[in-house]
């Protein structure tokens, strides 16, 4: 087995990582996940995860505690900043430095681009990117890209269309950036105003086939493997006003369905809120639910591989 190149290792962006480190962490996910109880409570035993959410969480945050319990580790951290010192006006700095002294691993979102890049700096313990502004959420993508191989069988080769607010969803721009390892069609629907931002289309050019579409059109529907959703970050626009332009823009249904191949995977990194239909989630399409639990299995093998250097026996 190749060496294990998340071991000590920061998760801030995706682009850190090759193709190969993501099949490495696929591999490992299958493993991790195919162990005994009593193994698998061995990789985190008596290890801590810190983590601090400047931001609103369900899935992220108990994501990663129950993979880090079912390690054998324990979670500490602070999800309501109205009770941290936060409040008091401590340093995003302050905050970290102190959390590195409690943990072995720390998780951290917030609301700016570059805070997880600024927090790595900081802390001696590795950090985990779990959304930073609009910048990226790696974790997200790598469950992302997970979700893909389990249910697909493959990525490479694999037509996705990826629609909503391309302009301010993070786990849109680090999907983007993971999928540029693979051989992949990508169909990006947006309003114009939420198109993906100028410079991240710029870098991902070349390496992956894109086409922009404003409508969810049969050219984008038809032929997919994958239609990814995204909600409209309403809290990420400047001007509500806007917001209220877009929202309710495309909504997932079975009219939808219809017109897609019968075996599409929807998928959503959630929250959803009216962008696909309660009437999807009992067809065989629908893949979110699924997604999120893969992702406490992917970030519990992320986390083992971070705080063991081998997490065979
Ligand atoms: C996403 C996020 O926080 O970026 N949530 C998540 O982690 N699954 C998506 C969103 O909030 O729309």
């Amino acid at each position: 087995m190749p060496a294990n190149p998340f071991h000590d290792r920061d998760i801030v962006s995706i682009k850190d990582f090759s193709k190969d480190d993501l099949e490495f962490i696929f591999d490992a996910t299958d493993k991790v996940s195919q162990l005994r109880p009593s193994q698998r409570g061995e990789l985190g035993k008596g290890r801590a995860l810190g983590y601090i959410f400047y931001e609103p969480s369900t899935r992220t945050r108990m994501s990663f505690e129950a993979a880090m319990a079912s390690l054998g580790g324990s979670s500490i951290g602070i999800s309501d900043l109205k009770s941290s010192s936060v409040e008091k006006g401590e340093s995003l700095a302050d905050t970290i430095r102190v959390i590195d002294l409690y943990s072995d691993v720390i998780v951290l979102r917030h609301p700016m681009d570059g805070s997880s890049r600024y927090a790595a700096e900081l802390s001696q313990n590795p950090i985990i990117n779990a959304g930073s502004g609009s910048e990226e959420h790696p974790t997200q993508a790598l469950l992302d890209l997970y979700t893909m191989l389990k249910e697909k069988k493959k990525i490479d080769g694999l037509s996705i269309a990826i629609i909503g607010d391309l302009k301010y969803g993070r786990t849109v721009y680090s999907l983007l950036y993971g999928l540029t390892n693979y051989d992949v069609d990508i169909h990006l629907v947006s309003p114009p105003s939420l198109q993906v931002r100028k410079e991240s289309i710029y870098e991902v050019q070349g390496k992956l086939k894109i086409t922009e579409h404003a409508e969810l059109e049969d050219g984008a529907l038809s032929d997919v493997d994958v239609i990814y959703v995204t909600r409209i970050q309403r809290e990420r626009f400047p001007d509500l006003q806007e917001y209220e332009k877009v929202r309710g823009t495309y909504m997932i249904d079975e009219k939808t369905l219809a017109k897609a191949k019968p075996d599409v995977s929807i998928m959503h990194p959630l929250p959803r809120l009216d962008e696909i239909s309660q009437n999807v989630d009992h067809t065989k399409n629908a893949t979110y639910f699924k997604q999120a639990s893969y992702g406490k299995e992917l970030r519990a093998a992320l986390l083992a591989l971070m705080l063991n250097e081998n997490i065979t026996h």
